[in-house]
């Protein structure tokens, strides 16, 4: 624990020196999260951390999450320098929608309009209409159907079929998932519920449909921490990564929180309900981006972020 005080100490030296801000997702470890908070940085959800990176003056943003979340920064902050502990953390929705298939799809179907949640990539962003975010992806729908044109909806087949289901909206889907959420079982839901029937169930609409259907609250990582905090149960099952757990406990410390089941039908998980590709975000990598700039800069092309930028403004004036 010397060690981990030290590099602490060091990147919050390093932020300093660099006019750096830690912008952190939900699903980073606890350890990462306290050190946004510690030093005058963020944790949020995707779209709130779009709009704090936007907004704060610091030159440099160093982006604790996923390669998307950085990409994201970028695109809305050309002008500053976006680091991340690490490049290689993807997200099994941008990697299940590579840009050429989604562009040919999306070409066949030319009458629709193109909607894609966050976790792409900025070609497949470029490519889009609308962009949207958990947060705001029923609401979105909802308006856009009402304007009676078909959609297409990408990449994440979960969160496409709760909304389809919610709105009743015309949708041409694609069928990528998380692996994370993919793995909450139903069944065994149902089994830890009868253990404890007096608790509430809090899902991220990238689980499967029949874990939703469980579910006292739907929502995104910010407004399952609200649901969190309003809902009346004190005992409360998670089906989201266990990072959470760390904003959650916060927002309500006398609440207990379980974790959702990711096995439990004879079946093993692959994830267990944390992202491998946010844990990749260590105090180690944190300090390397910040130390070294150079393999931890994420670069976008100019051209591309033009394109990009106009879905992602349509989506932060929307959610305004
Ligand atoms: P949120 O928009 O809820 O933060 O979700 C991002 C994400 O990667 C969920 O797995
Ligand atoms: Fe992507 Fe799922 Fe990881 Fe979120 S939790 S970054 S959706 S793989």
């Amino acid at each position: 624990e010397q060690q981990q005080a030290d590099y602490r100490a060091r990147i919050k030296a390093l932020l300093k020196a660099r006019d750096a801000v830690l912008i952190a997702h939900y699903y980073t470890d606890p350890e990462i999260q306290a050190l946004a908070e510690a030093t005058g940085g963020f944790v949020g959800d995707s779209l709130e951390m779009a709009k704090f990176g936007k907004q704060h003056p610091a030159k440099t943003l160093i982006v604790a999450g996923v390669r998307f979340m950085g990409e994201t920064a970028k695109i809305l902050s050309p002008e500053k320098r976006v680091l991340m502990p690490t490049l290689k953390a993807e997200c099994s929705l941008d990697l299940g929608c590579p840009a050429d298939e989604f562009a040919a799809f999306c070409d066949a179907h030319p009458e629709h309009t193109v909607v894609v949640y966050a976790n792409t990539s900025v070609a497949v962003k470029a490519r889009a209409d609308w962009i949207v975010t958990s947060s705001i992806a029923v609401e979105l729908i909802e308006y856009l159907d009402g304007l009676g044109k078909p959609i297409i909806w990408a990449p994440d087949r979960h969160l496409g079929a709760y909304i389809a289901n919610k709105t009743g909206a015309d949708m041409l889907r694609w069928q990528a998932a998380c692996i994370v959420h993919d793995e909450f079982k139903a069944k065994a839901l149902k089994q830890l519920k009868a253990q404890y029937p007096d608790a509430a169930v809090l899902v991220h609409p990238e689980s499967p449909a029949a874990v939703i259907e469980m579910a006292d609250a739907v929502g995104s990582t910010s407004q399952l921490i609200k649901a969190a905090q309003s809902l009346p149960q004190q005992r409360l099952i998670v089906a989201t990564d266990r990072g959470i757990f760390y904003k959650m406990q916060q927002a309500c410390p006398d609440k207990v929180m379980v974790e959702a089941p990711t096995g439990g039908d004879g079946a093993t998980c692959r994830s267990c309900a944390h992202c491998p590709w946010m844990a990749m975000n260590g105090l180690v990598a944190i300090t390397s981006a910040l130390e070294e700039g150079e393999g931890h800069e994420i670069l976008v092309e100019e051209a591309l972020r033009q394109k990009a930028l106009i879905p992602l403004n349509r989506m932060l004036e929307f959610a305004a």
